[in-house]
């Protein structure tokens, strides 16, 4: 309904019209979803928009069971407006067919929306204003299982400041949502060697989802 209709019928019933009911439709979660990424695709909340030229809002199902969580775009992402379509993207896309997956079957998204120039680290400030977005997509989404690609994203949400293999040690709850963290597709380019733990994070993550059918 909109605004001004409801501000009459008010008006009407406050001037003694009895029997006036009406009832907020309530928005599904399709349109609660493009309702967010709209108003994200404008915000300006942080020194980023400034530099960015697409904010990478994410791509997949957003009805999937797995969402994977990765930091931040880089130069191909901030192109393109879509995250993980890089070198690490495409890596990720090989570890998810490994899997039996599809990057189509899962929804990908990253702590911070916007690429921070030169790929530098995103600063406090930056993380903290991008927070609500990701923390509403989760809320939307409500995925079975979330996968958290490196520290950054893992501090970001889990909020304990600790090393990597350490958070790869148990399994975590976000909102109550069974939470893995395993290392960032980047991070196995550049050391192949953790490519083994990082397939028996995913075999794990597979077996999960085979249990939810
Ligand atoms: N690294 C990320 O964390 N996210 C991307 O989208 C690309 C690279």
């Amino acid at each position: 309904m909109k605004k001004t209709t409801k501000q009459y019928l008010e008006y009407l019933e406050m001037s003694g019209i009895q029997d006036i009911f009406f009832e907020e439709r309530k928005m599904n979660s399709t349109e609660k979803f493009e309702k967010l990424k709209a108003k994200t695709l404008k915000c300006k909340k942080c020194e980023l928009a400034k530099t960015r030229n697409n904010v990478c809002f994410g791509n997949g199902n957003p009805n999937a069971d797995l969402m994977l969580i990765g930091e931040a775009p880089g130069a191909e992402e901030d192109k393109t407006g879509n995250v993980f379509v890089g070198r690490a993207g495409k890596l990720l896309t090989k570890m998810l067919q490994a899997i039996n997956l599809e990057r189509e079957d899962i929804y990908i998204a990253n702590t911070v929306k916007c690429r921070p120039p030169e790929n530098r680290d995103p600063k406090a400030a930056e993380k903290i204003a991008c927070l609500p977005y990701l923390e509403k997509q989760i809320a939307i989404i409500q995925p079975k299982i979330i996968l958290l690609v490196g520290r950054v994203a893992a501090i970001n949400l889990l909020k304990q400041d600790i090393p990597l293999k350490t958070f790869r040690e148990t399994t975590h709850l976000y909102q109550g949502i069974k939470t893995y963290v395993s290392y960032h597709p980047s991070a196995l380019l550049r050391n192949p060697n953790w490519k083994r733990p990082a397939w028996e994070d995913l075999q794990k993550i597979q077996q999960d989802l085979e249990n939810l059918k």
